[in-house]
């Protein structure tokens, strides 16, 4: 079953009258329980293709769409009630809220569903206990390591069992060891979720842990 289908998706940028084409028809489909790696060069327009397959930004033409039922977005009125509960998110950096703790960090997309605040506290408890921050709960951002803070935005991700997780560069700034390790952590959900994966890296090795690598490269991806 194809949960995300891209279609001649076109991305440009007009600053100061200048137009930067990044993405010229980019074509991708996306499997249930399917793990993809996403290669290409820094200033490719990774980043860009990610935000476009969350709906994070429109896109100048083609078409994003995703869910068991493939919806378009340009049709969908409640986007963001619909992202929450589909797709999850881990940023090239982890945005996550510094005046909250873990496990509010955490907590928060189940509260915006609706959740009640004591069921999404232990959903979140249990999530950060997953990725090993048992004894982090309460501390804020800022008082986590950088790999404490991925793995944060990891549970965020994860919290509400989305059906695709898209991550961009989650373990970029880790070093090598910790670097496989959250990795295989995130496959482990996503395997238990059965979500699907689209994931940003640099990294050979990580992509090869994936099912398909696509290169990105002159606005067109490419299965590599
Ligand atoms: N909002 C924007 N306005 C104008 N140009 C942008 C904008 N966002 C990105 N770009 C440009 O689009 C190109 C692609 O950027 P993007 O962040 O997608 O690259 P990337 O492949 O993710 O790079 P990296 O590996 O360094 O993260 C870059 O040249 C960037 O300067
Ligand atoms: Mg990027």
């Amino acid at each position: 079953m194809i949960l995300l289908r891209a279609r001649g998706v076109c991305q440009e940028y007009v600053r100061a009258g200048v137009c930067t084409s990044v993405l010229l028809g980019v074509n991708l489909e996306v499997r249930a329980g399917e793990h993809i790696a996403i290669m290409g060069a820094s200033g490719s327009g990774k980043s860009t293709l990610l935000f476009a397959l969350g709906g994070l930004e429109p896109v100048t033409a083609g078409e994003v769409a995703v869910g068991e039922e493939l919806i378009p977005y340009a049709q969908m009125r409640d986007i963001a009630q619909f992202r929450n509960r589909t797709l999850g998110f881990v940023f090239q950096f982890s945005y996550l809220i510094p005046e909250l703790s873990a496990v509010e960090n955490v907590m928060i997309p189940a509260l915006i569903a609706g959740v009640k605040k004591k069921d999404a506290q232990r959903h979140a408890t249990d999530l950060l206990a997953c990725v090993g921050l048992s004894e982090r709960l309460h501390h804020r951002p800022a008082t986590l390591s950088g790999g404490e803070q991925q793995r944060v935005a990891i549970a965020r991700a994860l919290s509400m069992h989305p059906r695709i997780l898209l991550a961009d560069e989650m373990t970029g700034n880790l070093d090598a060891k910790n670097r496989m390790i959250v990795l295989d952590l995130v496959l482990q959900l996503c395997r238990q979720m059965g979500s699907a994966l689209v994931l940003v890296t640099h990294d050979r090795e990580v992509a090869a842990r994936l099912h398909t690598t696509y290169l990105l490269c002159d606005g067109i991806l490419k299965k590599d």
